[in-house]
């Protein structure tokens, strides 16, 4: 199946799954649960069956194509009284035909908050509180590296996880927040993780997975070079110039460059082609175009997070981040120029041609890495999914 026919399939079930979610809230049915309208049902769709298993995502879309032939077949069988039976009855062939999923495969148990979305918008000062929080509450067991190797870790039930790897963007979130707020047990119901619920509250508990993604991603990037998993830009109080926005989410829709200042570090010149953010130090005199206003300590520790290094080694660095607000392309302090190799988030589908026009053309012109490194994330957008689900 085509990646862009198993992406739609998946939007598809997403917005009926939605869909199904708020329809059941306002008929009283799906009452709020932790802020957001719960889910009651006992399973959900597994999406994440759907993108490793390409032979179930052609069955579910089988059985889709069948269930609606046959209600259109029904529907014309109702309108059409000679034909009744004999397209009745074809209808029922072609649902008795239907290449039906597995139910195992087809669905995934679920809990109340399986569909909840975090409400942090992955603010860099909850990234920083979450942190706290994690070395107060889950260092024993997880480790200060979230690699599971905590002083506790050894007399558990069970090892904990790495949560380094891609384990998290394999998780819906609300069911991460679910088994961090309720613990969890293993099969034989015996408790693996106590629930944090009665030391944390709601907000604590997103913020701290908030914590765990930067600093995945941030892992990630240290052990591989790349990011593997799409991760955004942490979220900031701004103020540019001209008072272009006033939350870096407000910067959605431009591409932006994000520097960090300091010391003996060369100051960057305004770009035409993105909106430069200039974080850390500034050298006296300076107006960037964008400057964070969210606590300076906040910003630079969340992005040392995602890039895995230490606050201290920041200033030099820069980040790129695309029009739909992914961290795209890192640059190393001291390097003089951008070239493609800086695309530390790479798109997973096949790349579109470069589009042609004014961008091609003045980067051949000017043999200008930055330009090329533009067109390549423009060409190749990428997408994040959570537990298979687009998000
Ligand atoms: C007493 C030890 C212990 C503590 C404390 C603890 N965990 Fe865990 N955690 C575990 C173990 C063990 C597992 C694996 C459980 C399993 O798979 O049944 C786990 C699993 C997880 C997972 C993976 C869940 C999944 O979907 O696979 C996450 C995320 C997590 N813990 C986060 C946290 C956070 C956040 C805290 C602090 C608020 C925390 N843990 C505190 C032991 C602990």
């Amino acid at each position: 199946m085509s990646p862009e026919l198993l992406n739609g399939l998946l939007e598809g079930l997403h917005a009926a799954q939605q869909g199904l979610r708020a329809l059941l809230h306002a008929l009283g049915l799906a009452p709020e649960v932790h802020g957001q309208p719960g889910w009651p049902l006992a399973h959900r769709i597994a999406a994440e069956m759907l993108v490793v298993d390409a032979g179930h995502a052609r069955r579910v879309l089988g059985s889709l194509a069948c269930a609606g032939g046959a209600l259109v077949l029904l529907a014309v069988a109702l309108a059409w009284r000679r034909a009744r039976w004999p397209l009745s009855a074809l209808a029922i062939t072609v649902l008795v035909l239907a290449p039906w999923p597995q139910d195992h495969l087809l669905l995934a148990p679920a809990v109340a908050t399986s569909l909840h979305q975090s409400p942090t918008g992955f603010a860099a000062a909850g990234i920083v509180r979450g942190q706290a929080a994690y070395q107060q509450h889950c260092v024993r067991c997880h480790g200060t590296d979230g690699r599971g190797e905590g002083p506790d870790a050894p007399q558990l039930v069970q090892w904990p996880p790495n949560l380094n790897g891609a384990l998290l963007w394999k998780r819906l979130e609300g069911e991460l927040f679910w088994r961090v707020r309720e613990g969890m047990h293993n099969r034989a119901g015996v408790p693996t993780m106590p629930g944090a619920g009665s030391a944390l509250s709601d907000a604590q508990i997103w913020e701290v997975l908030d914590y765990l993604q930067a600093h995945a991603a941030g892992q990630m990037l240290r052990e591989s070079g790349t990011w593997d998993r799409p991760v955004r830009l942490p979220a900031m109080a701004v103020q540019c110039r001209q008072g272009r926005a006033r939350q870096s989410s407000g910067l959605v829709g431009q591409r932006v460059r994000v520097v960090v200042a300091g010391p003996g570090v060369q100051p960057v010149a305004d770009d035409p082609r993105l909106v430069t953010l200039v974080a850390g130090t500034l050298p006296a005199g300076s107006d960037p175009e964008c400057r964070p206003q969210a606590d300076m300590h906040d910003v630079e520790q969340a992005l040392a997070l995602v890039l895995g290094i230490p606050a201290a080694e920041l200033p030099g660095y820069q980040l790129i981040v695309d029009r739909t607000g992914w961290l795209r392309a890192r640059g190393q302090p001291g390097k003089a120029a951008w070239s493609e190799d800086d695309l530390v988030c790479r798109s997973t589908t096949v790349p579109r041609a470069p589009p042609d026009g004014p961008v091609a053309t003045t980067a051949a012109a000017q043999g200008d890495g930055l330009e090329a490194l533009i067109r390549r994330m423009d060409a190749e957008p990428v997408r994040l999914t959570r537990g298979g689900f687009p998000h």
